[in-house]
This record gives structure tokens, C-alpha cells and sequence, in this order.
């Protein structure tokens, strides 16, 4: 048994930085630094509607989910070839590992790029071999997770699984992102019944600016494992008690939900009333290059910005991470003692 209360609360920032975690919420297509898009426009040949780096860094001022979505998929569009999707991933594995992430299970967006002629093949064996490359570099664990853009045809959907399905052994389960309100997870009903019937494990964002209906949709219909953001159930507290009796993992991004206005600041986040009511809440980072920082820096902001939050919910966020994660037992048995020896030696 730790003893949390012996730790001091100096040593909190420490702990946040170095102790090993999981991140179960990054889109890949988010940890695109502004250089790295410029780079691989010129690579590519393309011109960028902004004049240099800071320009594009600059536009970066959102006002809510839509208003981040069109920059995000403006930005996804310098990206052409099998090397670019693996110079990407390589990237935001070096920061991951720098913040202690010893597993990451990354979404994908086919969609964004099959749209533009961009061969499914070329965004999954760049991004599966970058993954390959993480265990190897950084001893790393990841894994691939495609998400349906909610905001197209279910028809799609099913048209893009069909494409990636040739390369069924690089992804482990099926995500939904993209534009919530209005495409509530039903519109995806039939194709996430395929996809559980292929044995892909399923999940969905819900609930971040859309209501607490979406996330019981997403449970009774999507039948999904994780639900990604679902912050507003707080808004149904039978919802809450629901989501911690089945220890339902909610994949929580703080600083995204700071930066798409979920809360007008970081104090007003309801992250410790979920992980007082018990919920498997986990903190990620989303779309780091988008909203100013790496897993690192959402746990050093979250804790900041929220003096409730202390060294035994530093803990539990982490052991919820691998809790929640899609890795096999004994991997999560391995995470779990590491961790414990991380706060013990505190
Ligand atoms: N929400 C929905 N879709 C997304 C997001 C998000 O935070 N990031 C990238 N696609
Ligand atoms: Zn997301």
C-alpha cells in the first residue's frame, strides 16, 4: 500500500512529469506542429495560406469544436506520403516518451485523406510502422485506432472501413470524431456492429459538446468500451452513477476543453467531481499541437488549476490510464507495479 498522505505535495510536480502513463485519446493528425506542416508543404510542393510559421500559430484561437475542426483538417492537408504520415507519428512519439507515456493508442482520420487521393495504405503503413518504430526507439507500446468522420454519410464510413480492412492487422478497433452536434452515434449504428463483429474494439467521442444523450447512445447502441470526452454527463447524474458502476473509462482532455470553450477556464473543469464519483476518468492530450501542450503539460495544467487534485488522484489518473487501455493484462499488471514503484520512491 502507498502511503498518498506521506508524500508532500512538492514532489506532485515531479511525480505528474516522471511517472509512466497512457494516453487512449491523441489524434495523430492534432500533434502536427506548425513547422512540421510547413516542412511537409514544401516537400509536397504546396502553398499554405499563411505566411510563416507564427501566422498559422496565431490563427489558433477557437471558439468552440467547428471553429478548431476546419484549422485541423487545413492542416492535415500537407500530408501526402507514406513518409509523411511516419515523420508525424515519429514526432509525437519523442515528445510522448519525454513525458513518460509507455503506451499510446492513437486515432487516425482515413477519411481526411482518402478525400483529397491520398491512398489508405500510405496513412496506415506510415503511422504502423512509426508504431513499429516506437517500441524499437523508445520502448514504447502503441497501437492504431481509425475513426469514422461523424460529420459524413454513414455510407462512407462503411466505404473507408472496406479500404483499410486489407490492413485489418495495423489498427486495433474503430473511433468516432469530427463535428459531434447534430451526428449523433446512431448514424453509425450498422457500421459499428460490423466493426464488432470483426473483433475490433469500439469507441466514441460523446458528450463533449454534444448532451449527455449522445454518451447513452454511444453505450446502448455503439456499445462502445470508451467513451472519449463525454465531460457533460455530468448534466445526468444518473448518467455519472452509470458511467462509475461499470467503470466506464471517460478519455478526458483538459486543456482541449479550455481551448474549444467546454469551460471558460481550467478552474471551472469537473474532472475532480468525475474522479470523486468514481468514474475511470483519464487524462490525454487530444490534439497537442492544437491546444498548447503534450499529456505532460495537461497534467501539470489540470493540477494547477485544481488544488482538490493531489498526489493519490495523480496516481489513480495514471492507474486509470492503463485500466482503460486496450493492452493485455499482463501488460497493464507490468504498468500497474511500475507505477506504484514510482510513488512509493517518492
Ligand atoms: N473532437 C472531435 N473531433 C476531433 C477532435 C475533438 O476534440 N480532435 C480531432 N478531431
Ligand atoms: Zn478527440
Amino acid at each position: 500500500m502507498i502511503d498518498f498522505d506521506a508524500i508532500p505535495r512538492s514532489r506532485l510536480n515531479g511525480l505528474l512529469r516522471s511517472a509512466p502513463k497512457a494516453e487512449l485519446h491523441i489524434h495523430i493528425e492534432g500533434s502536427l506542429e506548425p513547422e512540421l506542416i510547413f516542412e511537409l508543404a514544401q516537400r509536397n510542393g504546396l502553398s499554405l495560406p499563411y505566411a510563416n510559421v507564427n501566422a498559422l500559430r496565431a490563427a489558433y484561437a477557437f471558439k468552440d469544436l467547428q471553429s478548431f475542426l476546419d484549422i485541423y483538417y487545413a492542416g492535415a492537408s500537407v500530408l501526402r506520403t507514406e513518409a509523411d504520415f511516419h515523420a508525424m507519428a515519429m514526432a509525437y512519439f519523442a515528445r510522448a516518451a519525454a513525458d513518460h507515456v509507455v503506451h499510446a493508442e492513437l486515432f487516425f482520420d482515413p477519411q481526411t485523406h482518402t478525400e483529397r487521393g491520398v491512398p489508405v495504405q500510405a496513412v496506415i503503413q506510415g503511422l504502423a510502422r512509426a508504431c513499429a518504430d516506437a517500441r524499437r526507439l523508445h520502448d514504447l507500446d502503441a497501437s492504431l485506432i481509425l475513426c469514422f468522420l461523424r460529420h459524413l454519410s454513414e455510407a462512407a464510413a462503411f466505404d473507408v472501413l472496406e479500404q483499410a480492412l486489407p490492413h485489418r492487422q495495423h489498427f486495433i478497433g474503430v473511433g468516432l470524431d469530427s463535428s459531434e452536434r447534430g451526428h449523433p452515434p446512431e448514424k453509425f449504428a450498422r457500421v459499428f456492429a460490423k466493426c464488432r463483429a470483426l473483433g475490433l474494439h469500439v469507441v466514441a467521442h460523446a458528450g463533449e459538446e454534444g448532451p449527455p444523450a449522445y454518451i447513452e447512445s454511444a453505450l446502448d447502441v455503439l456499445k462502445v468500451e470508451r467513451i472519449d470526452h463525454g465531460v457533460r454527463c455530468v448534466e445526468s447524474p444518473a448518467l455519472v452513477q452509470r458511467l462509475a458502476a461499470s467503470r466506464m473509462p471517460l478519455t478526458v482532455c483538459p486543456l482541449s476543453n479550455v481551448k474549444l470553450c467546454v469551460y471558460p477556464s481550467m478552474a471551472q473543469h469537473q474532472l475532480p467531481a468525475l474522479l470523486a464519483a468514481g468514474l475511470c476518468v483519464t487524462v490525454n492530450s487530444d490534439d497537442p499541437a492544437y491546444f498548447g501542450g503534450y499529456l505532460n503539460d495537461n497534467f501539470v495544467a489540470t493540477f494547477e488549476a485544481l488544488p482538490q487534485l493531489g498526489v493519490r488522484e495523480a496516481h489513480q489518473l495514471m492507474r486509470n490510464s492503463f485500466e482503460a487501455s486496450f493492452a493485455s493484462d499482463q501488460a497493464k499488471a507490468g504498468w500497474h507495479a511500475q507505477l506504484d514503484r514510482a510513488f512509493a520512491g517518492a
